[in-house]
């Protein structure tokens, strides 16, 4: 058998803070608003893939988290058929780079983990499609522009393709080219930045994003509205609040967009409801813990979920953490409570509590992941790290 030819990366999570809702065009995943994001850290929460390329390999085969999936899934297919047709671009054009021991013609092999749970309710397809092209690209020698090969895995996914703080333009060409992410700071920019991933314990399981948008654009016109008047100049002040670390700023901009969202999603017809009573509950905290502070510490962003994302600046996150906990109180102690970056212990203050004047909700947040701003997809050096056996089958089975 001919020695596969293996690499493994590793691709980030991130969370808009200027929501992406509905597409122009379906296929090519072109959106009808710019959008920008937060790229979060890998030590908390990564998909990792690894990629075999061998001629021995009778077709390609897929991996995800320890199954075997249906490779032919379409959207799968564009991010494979882009990064062959760049590779093949490149060797026509006789770049060195260009790899000419894997063959084109070769079948691929990939596996594909998270390091977080699905059960979390994280959109885990942006770090998988992104982590899915950079993987790709690196086995087949490919650079440069990758994240319009990202969005055709799923939209939000070109965002995972960069560090820091991410914008993604949604471009007027009809054929997509100019629809790319591009970095606005990287994730040195603002060290004192944090995010609080707030997992809500949750039964159902909401419309999933690709559907509830189709029906959004279909039926919203208060979802048009936003994004020819509203979000055009939102991008302009997001940009400028994160260049200017302008916490209140940023913290705004961000609650409103996501709420604004969310009623997009109410005038969709028939609506569609991502946020829980605990959703409700923690905006209502966070408001209240704002008002009581006379500034503006804490902001709250949700996706197509009911788990809500906490930013707010270091010096706050004891304080806040403490709050959530006493909330929401948990079923177990606090540092299983907690994951991810350690968090300081704080006292409450009895008029603080009183002020917020919530009814406790017991076991109504399962868990907290604490992080901060992250770097984009990387290369793992390490071959023991690699998903895929010398001779391109999964190692291990979860
Ligand atoms: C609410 O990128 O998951 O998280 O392009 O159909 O794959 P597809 O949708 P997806 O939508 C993300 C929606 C969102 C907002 C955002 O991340 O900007």
């Amino acid at each position: 058998m001919d020695k596969p030819s293996i690499v493994t990366c590793t691709a980030p999570v991130n969370i808009a803070v200027i929501k992406y809702w509905g597409k122009r065009d379906e296929d090519l995943i072109l959106p009808i608003n710019s959008s920008l994001s937060v790229t979060l850290h890998q030590d908390q929460l990564k998909t990792t893939t690894t990629v075999a390329i061998s001629r021995s390999f009778q077709e390609d085969r897929l991996w995800l988290n320890g199954k075997e999936e249906d490779i032919t899934h379409q959207r799968l297919q564009s991010c494979l058929r882009e990064i062959r047709r760049l590779a093949r671009k490149r060797q026509h054009d006789g770049d060195a780079r260009a790899t000419d021991s894997v063959g084109l013609s070769h079948k691929v092999h990939i596996c594909s983990v998270n390091n977080f749970p699905t059960a979390a309710g994280l959109a885990s397809s942006a770090a998988g499609f992104a982590c899915l092209v950079y993987t790709l690209a690196q086995a087949f020698g490919v650079e440069g522009e990758l994240s319009g090969i990202a969005r055709q895995g799923s939209g939000s996914a070109c965002r995972s393709m960069y560090g820091g703080f991410v914008q993604w333009i949604m471009g007027s060409k009809e054929d997509g080219k100019d629809s790319v992410a591009q970095q606005v700071e990287p994730e040195s920019h603002w060290p004192e930045l944090r995010i609080l991933v707030l997992v809500a314990s949750s039964e159902r399981k909401p419309i999933g994003s690709t559907s509830g948008m189709q029906t959004s654009v279909q039926t919203s016109s208060l979802l048009q509205h936003r994004a020819d008047a509203v979000v055009p100049r939102r991008m302009v002040d997001m940009i400028e609040a994160v260049r200017k670390k302008d916490f209140p700023a940023f913290a705004e901009l961000t609650m409103k967009d996501s709420n604004q969202f969310h009623a997009t999603c109410l005038d969709t017809h028939p609506p569609i409801f991502y946020l829980s009573s605990v959703s409700q509950q923690i905006i209502h905290l966070v408001h209240r813990y704002n008002k009581y502070c006379g500034e503006t510490r804490v902001a709250y962003s949700f996706d197509a979920g009911p788990n809500a994302v906490i930013f707010t600046l270091q010096q706050f996150v004891p304080e806040f953490v403490q709050l959530v906990q006493h909330f929401f109180p948990p079923d177990r102690n606090g540092e299983d409570f907690i994951k991810g970056l350690p968090v300081k212990c704080a006292a409450l203050p009895l008029e603080l509590k009183q002020n917020i004047g919530l009814e406790p909700v017991p076991k109504g947040i399962s868990y907290i992941i604490s992080t901060k701003a992250g770097p984009g997809p990387r290369v793992v050096d390490d071959p023991s790290e690699h998903l895929l056996s010398a001779e391109g089958l999964p190692k291990k089975t979860a």
